[in-house]
């Protein structure tokens, strides 16, 4: 399973980029929104120029000449821009017209496995599943990407699972044990992921008879 980052936040971004882990990133409008004063054209292509994978910007268009006019503006940014549009009938529409192009699209705000099919057959590259938000309405989100990750392979279906809206480090291990192709984290989740107590104590103890080695010698 591949690890995106789910920022805006450039420095963020440089940061997940230097420890080697990062194979895409993945905007919204609102995490957009926290980047006062940033420009979305030139923060998206300086996010290309970061990082050497997918990078998701989405449209706001509700209709589908909408999507596909600011799809093919978004694409024309950079090689690894993925166009994202959110799962409705007029997204499906989009995602096929864009995929003719041979636009790639990440189909967002996916809430069930029916919408994952349809946008596969409408010929999505990604299709991005909110577990988190799924779980705060008191259903398994993680089940939702089981019975995806079910679909796709039962029918050799090829658009990748992405586990969106993700929560906590628990989440990228079960999202990976479920098969989902793609974690896309906010960089607290990622850098939380790193953190355990048993090795800051085995860091401490080893320096500590490190030290009183090289004193004794
Ligand atoms: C995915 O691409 C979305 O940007 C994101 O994961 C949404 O997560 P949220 O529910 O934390 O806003």
């Amino acid at each position: 399973m591949q690890i995106y980052l789910d920022t805006a936040n450039l420095d963020e971004i440089r940061t997940a980029a230097s420890w080697g882990v990062l194979s895409g990133v993945t905007t919204n409008p609102s995490l957009m929104a926290k980047e006062k004063g940033a420009d979305f054209k030139a923060t998206i292509q300086e996010i290309a120029s970061l990082v050497d994978g997918p990078i998701s910007a989405e449209t706001t268009a509700l209709d589908a000449d909408g999507m596909v006019r600011e799809g093919r503006e978004f694409a024309a940014w950079h090689p690894n821009v993925v166009v994202k549009v959110p799962s409705t009938t007029e997204g499906l529409k989009a995602v096929s017209r864009l995929a003719r192009e041979g636009i790639r699209c990440n189909v967002t705000l996916c809430f069930n496995a029916i919408q994952a099919l349809l946008a596969a057959r409408a010929g999505a590259f990604i299709i991005s599943p909110f577990v988190g938000r799924v779980d705060d309405v008191g259903v398994d989100g993680m089940d939702l990407i089981r019975e995806i990750v079910q679909i796709y392979r039962q029918h050799r279906i090829t658009t990748l699972v992405l586990a969106a809206s993700i929560r906590h480090p628990r989440h990228i291990v079960e999202a990976a044990l479920a098969g989902a192709d793609i974690a896309t984290c906010p960089f607290k989740v990622l850098e939380q992921s790193m953190r355990h107590p048993l090795t800051d104590i085995g860091i401490e103890r080893f320096l500590a008879d490190w030290k009183a080695w090289q004193q004794g010698k």
